[in-house]
This record gives structure tokens, C-alpha cells and sequence, in this order.
């Protein structure tokens, strides 16, 4: 990875740190003046109804950080396995771990530990049984291939460096038939670059969305279909909150299965 990319993660990573441990002192996490998704927020009014706020910890409420509700989307079943990429403070982990049900399983993955320790916290006082929060980065999935029936994430794909892996991160771990519900933010395609860096920070998840084309072609050069990109309301002039659905497609190649031990190799 270039220095450069080094930084904004580390950039990205502080930031919500700082978020983290606001929303684990009472305090709204979406303290920033600087756009992002406070914002975004803010645009909408809230994003989860009140049946499905009144259900979780204040302190997962508080550190809600999201462009959109993916779970909206996601239509999930009971007896799903379901991965959050970039979970925060787990208010989408938690809010699927009621839909899958006790036979479901969901999996939150975040890079920042003050994140992971308030979602480990907020999973607790919620009672949730059924969830696992992973430390990591979505560029590489701490996940075997063909795992998960769902992968959603709410305002983080925009923020990673390396979009093209978790393209192919989200195909690898989804088994064939699986499928994407994702909320981020989705630039329109006369944007350059620099017209997306004008209009807000990376770490305020503006400068590093992609455009619609980019989007797509993405997840179709790493193997899915059906993809549809649904803006749902502004964030910054010609930027947009978004839903994002596609699949991988059920006859999807699964991988080789790893060669047999040789015999007597093993204790
Ligand atoms: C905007 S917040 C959204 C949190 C949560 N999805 C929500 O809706 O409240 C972004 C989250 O993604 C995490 N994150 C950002 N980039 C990441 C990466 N490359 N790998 C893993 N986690 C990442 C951050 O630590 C932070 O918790």
C-alpha cells in the first residue's frame, strides 16, 4: 500500500475512534462540522424508525454513522449469516441479529478497536447471542470463501483505499446466490476527483465515493450481477446517499477445495 493510502486510513481510523469513544460517553457520535455522516443524517432525519431505535442500547444509537438503513433493503430471513462491513458501534449487526433469529448468525467487521470494543459493549447490554465482531479490514475479510447469505455496510465502502479488493472480498465470502445491501455515497460520473475532494473530506466519506460507472463496473469486474444503484437523497452537491444491490450469481465457481493432507502428515 502507497504512504499516501497509508495515511488516509489512518486518518479514517482516527476519526472514528474519536466517534467511538464520544458515542460510549453518551454523547452523539456524529459530532463533525465537515460534512459526512452527520450531514447526511441530518438530510434525512433519521435513519431507523423509532420501533427499531427503541429496541437497542442508547450508546448503539448514539454512534450511528450511517448514510442510509441498509437492513431496508437486505430483506433478511431468519437463519441468514449475515457480514457488516465496517460495523461501528453495531447498530446494524444488532438490528439483523433480531431479523436472522437465534439459527442466524452476523458478523461485524471494523478496523478500529475503540469501534469494536463499543459494539462488543452495546452487543451485551442488547443480549445479542448471535453475533461476532471481527477486527480487520474489508480489503481482506477474515472470513473462509462461500460463508455468508448477505453482506451489508452503511457508509464504508467509500472510505476504503482499495475498492477493487473489497469488490472481490465481498464476492469471495458471499456463497453463490448471495447478495449485497449496501447504503454509501455515490458521486455523479461528470464529477472528477477533485470536484468530489471540494465538496468534502475523505474521512467524512465524500472525496473517496465513487461515481455511479465506477460503482458498477466494479462490482461487475469482480463477478456480480443484477446491480442496482438507487440514489435516495442528496449529501453534497451532486452527491448522493445510495442503496446498492447486486448478487453473485448462484452458479458461481466455487473455489477449489484445499488438496487433501498427505496421509500420516497430521497428529
Ligand atoms: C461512517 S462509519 C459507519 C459505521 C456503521 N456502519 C454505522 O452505520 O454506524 C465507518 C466505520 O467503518 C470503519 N472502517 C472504515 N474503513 C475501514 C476499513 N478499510 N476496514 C475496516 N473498517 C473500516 C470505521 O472504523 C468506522 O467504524
Amino acid at each position: 500500500m502507497s504512504d499516501q493510502a497509508h495515511e488516509l486510513r489512518e486518518q479514517v481510523r482516527e476519526r472514528y475512534a474519536e466517534a467511538a469513544v464520544r458515542a460510549g460517553t453518551g454523547r452523539d457520535a456524529s459530532c463533525c462540522s465537515d460534512g459526512g455522516p452527520a450531514a447526511i443524517k441530518d438530510l434525512t432525519g433519521e435513519l431507523y424508525d423509532e420501533a427499531e431505535r427503541s429496541s437497542l442500547p442508547t450508546e448503539a444509537v448514539l454512534a450511528s454513522l450511517g448514510c442510509g438503513n441498509p437492513l431496508a433493503v437486505a430483506e433478511l430471513r431468519e437463519g441468514e449469516t449475515v457480514l457488516d462491513l465496517g460495523s461501528g458501534g453495531g447498530i446494524d449487526v444488532l438490528l439483523s441479529a433480531k431479523r436472522v433469529g437465534p439459527a442466524g448468525k452476523v458478523y461485524g467487521l471494523d478496523m478500529t478497536e475503540e469501534m469494536l470494543a463499543l459494539a462488543l459493549a452495546n452487543a451485551a447490554k442488547a443480549g445479542a447471542d448471535n453475533v461476532d465482531f471481527l477486527k480487520g479490514h474489508i480489503e481482506a475479510i477474515p472470513l473462509p470463501a462461500n460463508r455468508v447469505d448477505v453482506v451489508i455496510s452503511n457508509c464504508v465502502i467509500n472510505l476504503s483505499v482499495d475498492k477493487p479488493a473489497v469488490f472481490a472480498e465481498m464476492f469471495r465470502v458471499l456463497k453463490p446466490g448471495g447478495r449485497l445491501g449496501i447504503s454509501d455515497v455515490v458521486a455523479e460520473d461528470h464529477l472528477t476527483a477533485a470536484d468530489r475532494a471540494e465538496r468534502g473530506n475523505y474521512a467524512a466519506c465524500i472525496a473517496g465515493a465513487l461515481s455511479f460507472t465506477e460503482y458498477r463496473e466494479g462490482l461487475a469486474a469482480a463477478g456480480f450481477t443484477d446491480i442496482d444503484i438507487t440514489p435516495t437523497h442528496e449529501a453534497a452537491p451532486d452527491m448522493h446517499a445510495a442503496i446498492v444491490r447486486a448478487t453473485k450469481p448462484a452458479d458461481a465457481q466455487r473455489p477449489a477445495l484445499p488438496l487433501a493432507p498427505k496421509s500420516g502428515c497430521c497428529g
